[in-house]
């Protein structure tokens, strides 16, 4: 075990993409566990967009302090106890930051659960299909998209983590999926190995074409990602009484601006659109990863990885999420 605990602390606050300076590399010695607290590894990092939020304002979360270890979610190994409710080897997940080691006290105030083995799960599926993103879509779809069957749904960032899911999960319950993504390779894995109806290249200058074509019927549901010109083209598209899932805005993260879409279509069709935090939906999070779970094992649910290697990689791969440079899950292993 080395003896050196690498941190990334945050100097300033990034304007447009991360900079170099503002995420500093600093090194601590490993903190060492006193009773009733248990030292953590932390083998996986979740590198999600929302951090570019947490380091530039207050949000559902505040903004992470100037000088603080970078928030993160993470996935962690127990390498040494004196609480009693961990034991060398016990794996935890939950909000974590950006560096090698966490000690673990009184860990269920900030949300971190143990992980149950489960054969034939990797450790970073609790990170991406059955964690944060897997859950975003099962609520986002469930309790605000709620498909029926033939109606048409159309999801953005549709090769990401969340997204990805979001349109397996429509497919499951009988809609015709449409998704929205950023290259070629991407639109041919969500129709190919995941099934959606279509996918558009939002980069090709005909897309909006490509989406009325793709979109016959109108548009019913919206699982929106991205936000500003892709969600109002879609919204373009909605049919009265549709549903928009509102779960993100990475479109805008960088520019400190959500991107305004039209507010009169959406009273003129009478749309329903909801935003959503996942975390407002924590005490049924067992019950949808346990849903989440049997869609995997019967094959009606992949998923994919991009996995950057090396904590010291943690802003490149921050980045990678806003010039789409991931596909499915992105993830820093240390
Ligand atoms: N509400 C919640 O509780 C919750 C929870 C988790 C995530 N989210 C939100 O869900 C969205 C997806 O998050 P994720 O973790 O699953 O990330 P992700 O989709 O795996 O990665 C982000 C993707 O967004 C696309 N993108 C980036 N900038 C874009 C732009 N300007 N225009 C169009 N597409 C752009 C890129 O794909 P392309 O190559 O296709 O451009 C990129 O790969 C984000 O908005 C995030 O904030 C919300």
């Amino acid at each position: 075990m080395s003896n050196v605990n690498r941190q990334w602390i945050l100097r300033s606050r990034p304007k447009g993409m991360l900079a170099a300076g503002d995420l500093q590399l600093t090194e601590a010695p490993v903190p060492s566990p006193t009773d009733g607290q248990a030292l953590a590894k932390v083998k996986y990092l979740s590198i999600d967009p929302t951090m570019r939020v947490w380091m530039a304002v207050d949000s559902y979360l505040p903004a992470v302090a100037i000088g603080e270890v970078m928030r993160a979610i993470g996935f962690a190994e127990v390498v040494e106890s004196h609480h009693k409710g961990y034991k060398k080897g016990d794996k935890v997940i939950g909000l974590m930051s950006l560096q090698d080691y966490v000690i673990l006290d009184g860990a269920e105030k900030r949300g971190l659960q143990k992980v149950p083995p489960v054969p034939f799960v990797s450790d970073t599926a609790f990170l991406g299909v059955l964690g944060g993103n897997g859950l975003t879509a099962y609520f986002g779809m469930m309790e605000i998209g709620k498909p029926q069957k033939g109606e048409t749904l159309v999801v953005s960032a549709a090769a990401g983590a969340t997204g990805s899911i979001a349109g397996q999960i429509g497919k499951i319950h009988g809609c015709r999926v449409v998704g929205i993504a950023g290259t070629d390779e991407k639109c041919k894995w969500i129709t190919e190995d995941l099934g959606f109806d279509a996918a558009i290249n939002y980069k090709h200058p005909d897309w909006k074409e490509k989406l009325a074509a793709a979109t016959p019927k109108g548009i019913d549901i919206n699982f929106e990602n991205v936000g500003g010109e892709i969600m109002q083209e879609v919204l373009n598209r909605m049919n009265l009484f549709g549903r928009v899932v509102l779960c993100g805005l990475i479109s805008g993260y960088t520019k400190g601006d959500p991107g305004l879409v039209s507010l009169g279509l959406i009273l003129v069709k009478r749309l329903k659109v909801q935003g959503f935090i996942v975390l407002d939906f924590a005490s049924r999070f067992m019950e949808a990863a346990t849903q989440l779970g049997k869609w995997k094992m019967f094959g009606k649910l992949k998923d994919r990885e991009t996995i950057v290697e090396g904590l010291e990689k943690a802003p490149d791969a921050i980045n990678m999420l806003f010039t789409g440079g991931n596909i499915g899950k992105m993830i820093v292993k240390t």
